[in-house]
């Protein structure tokens, strides 16, 4: 009865089991995969949303790829982190996952492929799956910094692929994308013809004091896509609203804008409400983002402090995002060590190779929890790991 895009193992795997236990207990959990913003004391204006209510949202004129005044604040925006977009080349999402599913419904027949990094966002093997798409893994390398493997990607660039993914920063190593890569790809995919889809939805959260960044944008030789979203750029995943800004060479950006427009008009899947909104969504979630900004450089500093206080972990450099890569000695499996952490300290960590990492041992955790949860939990971890060691 079901298509072959659904999974058909809907079973939790031990580490869900565990943590569904445990609350069931009422058991104390200090969670460090918490990413959502508005579960951690973040204070957010009360009034934020007032905007949602605006009266001329009373009117339902669409437009497939977004109303104007919301485009064109988008198009602002990247003002902000030094881009000249055009607000013609932004269309409008529900999300930043939606805006996947709509780009590779543009892009892809059923069978074909895009290739996507690796370490990265494991929501990428569901996003391709449901529009019947593959997804083959790139390496990302990390020698002292996390960088494309250029070579192995040109090896997997067969004319099934029809667009290779970048996150920048990505999730979890928070590596950016350096411009030498970025012009090796395009150089790469201009002989190609795939096309870029750079996922930007961490962007504003730099935590290298000068990160090498470049944006896709910041090319017009081979059409890419930009994703972001007010999920993470103002905290706000509940609001409902994403986008993409598309560069390349002329022509193709318009043939690329018209034939998206047939797949955006026959969905209309962003409310009128938040279009009206995100001009003022925009400008004043300014206040959160800076409140998350701080959140992210708190707690680097103190998990750099708690792990510099011995030799046996050590954190991964993190360029943006909101996590953090720690290496742990190898003294047990990552799961017998993120199940013993949960049993006997209440710390939930994600392991690394819950996103691919391709040796043990890592541990990933978000920087966004309160601190209260956040130097408790990292307390917890870094006594663990070193009673372990017998230290
Ligand atoms: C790298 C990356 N891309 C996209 C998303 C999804 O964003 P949205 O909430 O806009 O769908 C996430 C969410 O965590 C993410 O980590």
């Amino acid at each position: 009865m079901l298509s072959s895009r659904v999974p058909r193992d809907l079973t939790l795997n031990a580490t869900a089991r565990a943590v569904a236990a445990l609350r069931r207990r009422g058991g104390p959990l200090l969670d460090l995969t918490e990413s959502n913003p508005t579960r951690v004391g973040i204070a957010y204006p009360p009034d934020l949303l007032t905007s949602l209510a605006d009266p001329r949202a009373l009117v339902y004129d669409p437009d497939p790829l977004g109303l104007s005044v919301a485009r064109d604040a988008v198009a602002r925006d990247y003002a902000r982190r030094g881009l000249s977009v055009d607000a013609s080349t932004v269309a409008l999402t529900a999300s930043t996952s939606e805006a996947y599913a709509l780009v590779f419904k543009l892009l892809c027949d059923a069978g074909d492929a895009v290739l996507v990094p690796r370490p990265s966002y494991p929501l990428f093997d569901y996003l391709t799956r449901l529009e019947l798409v593959d997804a083959i893994p790139y390496p990302l390398e990390y020698h002292g910094s996390w960088r494309i493997d250029v070579d192995e990607l040109r090896r997997r660039l067969t004319p099934r692929v029809k667009a290779v993914l970048v996150v920048s920063p990505n999730n979890p190593t928070g590596s950016f994308l350096h411009g030498d890569d970025l012009d090796l790809m395009v150089s790469i995919l201009s002989e190609h013809g795939a096309v870029l889809i750079g996922d930007e939805v961490f962007a504003d959260y730099g935590l290298d004091p000068a990160p090498h960044a470049r944006s896709v944008l910041s090319q017009q030789a081979v059409p890419a896509f930009a994703l972001g979203g007010l999920s993470k750029s103002v905290g706000l995943p509940q609001v409902k609203l994403g986008w993409f800004a598309l560069a390349g060479p002329a022509h193709v950006v318009r043939d690329l804008l018209n034939a998206y427009e047939v797949i955006a008009d026959t969905y209309l899947s962003v409310s009128t409400p938040v279009q009206v909104a995100a001009p003022v969504l925009l400008e004043r979630g300014r206040v959160v983002r800076t409140a998350i900004q701080e959140r992210l450089t708190r707690n680097l500093g103190t998990l750099r402090a708690l792990v510099a206080e011995g030799p046996e972990l050590s954190i991964l450099p993190v360029e943006g995002g909101w996590s953090a890569v720690v290496h742990v000695p190898t003294t047990q499996t990552e799961e017998e060590l993120v199940l013993q952490l949960l049993a006997e300290r209440g710390v939930l960590v994600h392991p690394g190779y819950f996103f691919d990492f391709p040796r043990e041992s890592f541990v990933i955790v978000s920087l966004l929890p309160h601190p209260n949860v956040f130097d408790q939990a990292i307390a917890g971890l870094t006594a663990h790991v070193r009673g372990a060691l017998g230290g």
